[in-house]
């Protein structure tokens, strides 16, 4: 029932509305946590160690917070939190990157920078608590043409994933 979108951007208030109104007309109910929060690539380790493997071993985004650290002295403050939009995990929505010292477990992009936050699903192992059928607008948030003159998404579609 929620939508993925919205389901990232809700804010708690309006999520709890959302539980109530489910409740006074007797639909299902949002579950346990009312926004879904980012837990961070070893939380899913456990249950994909295959997909953590590769993730771990051979994508770039798992050190997407290097790329912006090296640059930082000639960065603004402004500048720099701009680039955390695209090199770490969630930042600016309910439960992503904040900083290094508060968030070190987003600091990088990890599986929930494509499949979206997965406080939900590490608890239930359901899969319809994760996003699974990405297209290339999921991508092309971060890739978009600024970034990359021709990202064609078929051949890169497990690029950078696993
Ligand atoms: C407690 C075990 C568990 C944890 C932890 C877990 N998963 Fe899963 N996940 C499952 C199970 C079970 C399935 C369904 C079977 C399968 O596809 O392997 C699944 C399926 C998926 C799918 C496919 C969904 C579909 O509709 O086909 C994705 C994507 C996924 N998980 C991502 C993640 C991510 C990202 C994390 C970490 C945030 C994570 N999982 C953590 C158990 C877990
Ligand atoms: C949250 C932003 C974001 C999203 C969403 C995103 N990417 Fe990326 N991607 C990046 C960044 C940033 C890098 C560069 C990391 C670095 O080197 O610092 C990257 C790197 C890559 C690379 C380079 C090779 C490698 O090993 O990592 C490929 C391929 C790629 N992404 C594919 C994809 C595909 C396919 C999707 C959609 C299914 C996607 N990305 C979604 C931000 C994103
Ligand atoms: C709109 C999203 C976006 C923003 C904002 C962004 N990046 Fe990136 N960045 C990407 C993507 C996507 C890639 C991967 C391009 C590819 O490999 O095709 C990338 C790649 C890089 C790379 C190259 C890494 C490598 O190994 O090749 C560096 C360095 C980098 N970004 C630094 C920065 C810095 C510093 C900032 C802030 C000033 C920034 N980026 C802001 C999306 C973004
Ligand atoms: C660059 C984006 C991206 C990242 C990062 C990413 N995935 Fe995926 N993942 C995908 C795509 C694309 C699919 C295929 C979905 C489809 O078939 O439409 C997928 C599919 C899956 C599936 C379903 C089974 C399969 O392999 O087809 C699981 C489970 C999964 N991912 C887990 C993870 C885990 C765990 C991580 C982190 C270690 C991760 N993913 C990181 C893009 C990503």
């Amino acid at each position: 029932m929620i939508d993925r979108q919205r389901g990232w951007r809700m804010t708690s208030a309006a999520a709890v509305g959302a539980v109530i109104i489910a409740t006074i007309i007797g639909g299902p109910q949002l579950g346990s946590a009312e926004v879904r929060t980012y837990v961070g690539v070893e939380a899913c380790m456990e249950c994909h160690e295959e997909e953590y493997q590769s993730y771990i071993s051979y994508s770039k985004k798992a050190h997407s917070y290097d790329s912006v650290d090296v640059m930082r002295k000639g960065l603004s403050e402004k500048e720099y939190l701009e680039c955390l939009q695209c090199h770490a995990t969630g930042y600016g929505q309910p439960g992503g990157f904040v900083s290094v010292a508060e968030t070190p477990h987003l600091q990088n992009l990890g599986c929930e920078s494509c499949h979206g936050p997965g406080s939900d699903h590490i608890d239930s192992g359901d899969p319809d608590d994760i996003i699974a059928n990405l297209s290339v607008a999921d991508c092309e948030r971060c890739h978009n043409s600024e970034r990359v003159a021709n990202f064609k998404f078929k051949p890169l579609l497990f690029g950078g994933a696993h």
